[in-house]
């Protein structure tokens, strides 16, 4: 499939125009302070980009990042600015042509941002061991429209475990099924290349990342993909696609779980960009001031990891209450985003 995959970003697209399906490239849901940031970016990195969703968590400053599949560097050269002077941001690719690009306009963006603070390395993201990679070396390991790309999802995953410092979190977008897609349909190689038939059923992928330790992933943001070109929707049927965001946090204390300890956090408002409230996640929208109640592995995650000074916490996991209201098991993709805003307001939905 390596080979399939090169030759699809390195010489069939030469464009983000050259795609046949919405899969990749939302740009509608694009957040102003973003903006920006992308316009400091070379248009010919720009015009190849080929992601599918946002890949910048907030609290960057300083940070170090491992983009996998950073193609033609966009969201390198975005999280670049983002972790600052202090900060700095390596992209992996395995296809030439794109790390080209991205190469070729380094200093470009050197002489745009003031710092010299990327690097980008050829590898194969299931082989990240043969790139001299310390082990608990990353803040954040992000990747955008890539893990479906890959052969081998597992071996990613246990490389990202093994990078990432302690706490530090997986924040990446990706394309996702409702279903196990037939193998018919992942020999295709338009249906691969576009990032539709290398789709993860989502049950799976969930599997996937507790099994690589990553014992509570958390749904950022969703949405369903139109497969705009007839013949690719006549082959695809009725399996149905998403493109999704998840953070999944290195915390060896998570349960497989979200378990109540009666714990809660307050939001200080002290995060730039988010004086009003914090978003961990799809089902928590977190008000400053107000004391929410969290589950445990919330808790953790919290205070386990760079976010951990802009909270106050209550509670400890020395009770326990039972399960965590609303820690759901259907599909999680489709619908708008439940908004815990306090206790009890609505279905109190966990995860
Ligand atoms: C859909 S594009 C996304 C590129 C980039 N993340 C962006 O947002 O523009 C997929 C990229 O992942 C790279 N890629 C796919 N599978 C890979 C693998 N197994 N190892 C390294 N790079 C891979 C491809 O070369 C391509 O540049």
């Amino acid at each position: 499939m390596h080979e399939v995959v090169q030759d699809y970003y390195g010489k069939q697209l030469q464009s983000t125009e050259d795609l046949k399906t919405s899969a990749c490239c939302d740009i509608s849901n694009m957040p102003s302070w973003l903006k920006p940031l992308l316009a400091n970016i070379h248009d010919e990195v720009l015009s190849r980009y080929y992601g599918c969703g946002l890949v910048c968590p907030a609290l960057l400053e300083g940070c170090r990042i491992l983009d996998l599949g950073c193609g033609s560097g966009r969201d390198v050269y975005a999280l670049a600015q983002l972790v600052g002077r202090t900060g700095h941001v390596v992209g992996v690719d395995m296809t030439d042509e794109q790390l080209a690009i991205a190469k070729q306009h380094q200093n470009y963006h050197v002489d745009k941002f003031g710092y010299d603070n990327v690097t980008f390395l050829k590898g194969y993201i299931e082989k990240l061991d043969e790139l001299n990679l310390d082990p608990n070396s990353f803040d954040i390991i992000v990747s955008n429209c890539v893990i479906n790309l890959s052969p081998d999802k597992a071996a990613v995953m246990a490389s990202v475990q093994r990078l990432l410092k302690p706490g530090g979190e997986f924040y990446f977008s990706d394309v996702y099924a409702d279903r196990r897609i037939p193998q018919h349909l992942v020999n295709d190689p338009v249906l691969y290349g576009e990032c539709l038939s290398g789709a993860l059923y989502w049950k799976d992928f969930e599997r996937l990342a507790r099994h690589a330790d990553f014992l509570d992933p958390r749904l950022v943001e969703d949405r369903p993909l139109e497969i705009t070109d007839s013949l690719l929707a006549a082959k695809i049927g009725d399996i149905q696609f998403f493109s999704a965001t998840y953070r999944l946090f290195k915390i060896a204390t998570l349960e497989d779980a979200c378990e109540d300890h009666g714990q809660a956090v307050i939001y200080y408002g002290t995060i730039d960009q988010l004086p009003h409230h914090f978003n961990l996640d799809k089902h928590h929208t977190i008000e400053t001031g107000r004391v929410f109640p969290v589950c445990g592995n919330t808790f953790r995650m919290l205070k386990e990891s760079r976010f951990a000074k802009h909270f106050d916490f209550i509670g400890d996991d020395s009770r326990h209450y039972g399960i965590f209201a609303g820690c759901g098991d259907i599909l999680p993709f489709g619908h708008q985003a439940d908004i815990v805003s306090g206790p009890f307001v609505n279905s109190g939905s966990c995860c």
